[in-house]
């Protein structure tokens, strides 16, 4: 049997290096007559940051592009929005009855927030944010989620859902996902700041975007905050900044660690930050070549969810049509 390998991301901000090295340039990579992949775009997950319209619409066109831009095969397998299959959101409301206010309380992403400015005044969607993810990939019974590791408790969190349902109702309804990140770049941090986990910054350099241009990702990377050591080791205590682009280095070439380190003994960093901006533009070049040409075919780009909406659309209704009977749903 096939393994089916599902993954998701939210049309929030630019496409930014910590998505595509955590998560999106590993999905292509699974295409094979061995696996059946679905990647969608998460946009219901994307309204609690409470986009305009226009920016929705445009940053959700963007990621179909991206996703085109890495390789992706639309007409084998499917790209989609959450949004348009219902399935999604029916299904979320159904295990919300599965899991209990102190699991989602527990999740970093809510706890983080509701930490800084109090729990009152946070969107329920973030709160049960996690809900939906589970729905996202339980209704397609994914085997295998590709992610970074800010959602490895997203995944895990999906888990105890199927497995309480499934031990509720005698059998294996739901299939139990496993989650998988990528070798050296599962946690991309910040360029100026390596302790917070890269995400898009105002006007910041930390944040480097699939788009940015050329000399904009080389003054990002000539600028990023490093140490006092002197010496290109991976070290995440003592030295993070050096090891967070010793990781983006890695992950790049496909070199280890080890084999970077020794390469770059004695150089300055100077040189090192040099190389780590090299090898992004090189790899980053085409993709944003192909990204340009294809984001100016909106037609296309909308011809592409509507292929994928076709593609999975029965099978999420068969899927919440099996459950809902086994709950007793008339
Ligand atoms: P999102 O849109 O925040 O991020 C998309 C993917 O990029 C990874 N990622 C990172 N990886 C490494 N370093 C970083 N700095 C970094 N920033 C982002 C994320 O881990 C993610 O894999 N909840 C999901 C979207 C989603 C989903 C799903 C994913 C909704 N339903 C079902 C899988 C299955 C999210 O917010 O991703």
């Amino acid at each position: 049997m096939k393994k089916r390998v599902l993954s998701g991301i939210k049309p929030t901000g630019d496409v930014h290096l910590g998505g595509y090295l955590g998560a999106m340039r590993e999905w292509p990579k699974y295409q094979s007559s061995e696996n059946e992949v679905f990647y969608f775009i998460a946009d219901l997950h994307a309204l609690n940051a409470r986009p305009t319209a226009s920016e929705l619409r445009t940053k959700t066109l963007d990621l179909v592009a991206w996703l085109l831009a890495l390789g992706i095969d639309s007409e084998r397998n499917p790209i989609y929005l959450q949004s348009q299959i219902p399935e999604h959101s029916e299904l979320c409301w159904l295990l919300n009855n599965f899991v209990t206010m102190g699991e989602l309380s527990r999740m970093t992403q809510y706890k983080d927030k509701a930490q800084k400015s109090g729990s009152e005044g946070q969107l329920v969607a973030l709160f049960t944010y996690p809900v939906l993810m589970a729905a996202d990939i339980l209704l397609y019974g994914a085997d295998e989620v590709p992610v970074g590791e800010d959602q490895t408790q997203h995944v895990e969190l999906t888990r105890d859902i199927a497995q309480r349902f499934n031990g509720i109702y005698g059998r294996e309804l739901l299939k139990l996902p496993k989650f998988t990140h990528p070798a050296h770049s599962a946690r991309v941090m910040m360029l100026d700041d390596p302790a917070r986990k890269m995400s898009k910054s105002e006007g910041g350099d930390g944040c480097v975007y699939l788009m940015d241009p050329q000399e904009v990702i080389d003054r990002k990377f000539s600028r990023a905050v490093t140490d006092s050591e002197g010496v290109v080791r991976f070290n995440k205590q003592d030295q993070p900044g050096v090891s967070n682009l010793l990781e983006i280095l890695a992950a790049v070439t496909g070199e280890t660690i080890e084999v970077l380190e020794q390469r770059f003994a004695g150089n300055g960093y100077g040189d090192f930050k040099k190389a780590v901006a090299e090898a992004v533009i090189e790899e980053l070049a085409p993709i944003q070549a192909e990204f340009a040409r294809l984001r100016k075919d909106e037609a296309y780009l909308l011809e592409v969810l509507t292929r994928g909406k076709d593609r999975v659309a029965s099978e999420a209704r068969e899927k919440l049509a099996e459950l809902k009977q086994v709950i007793g749903l008339v």
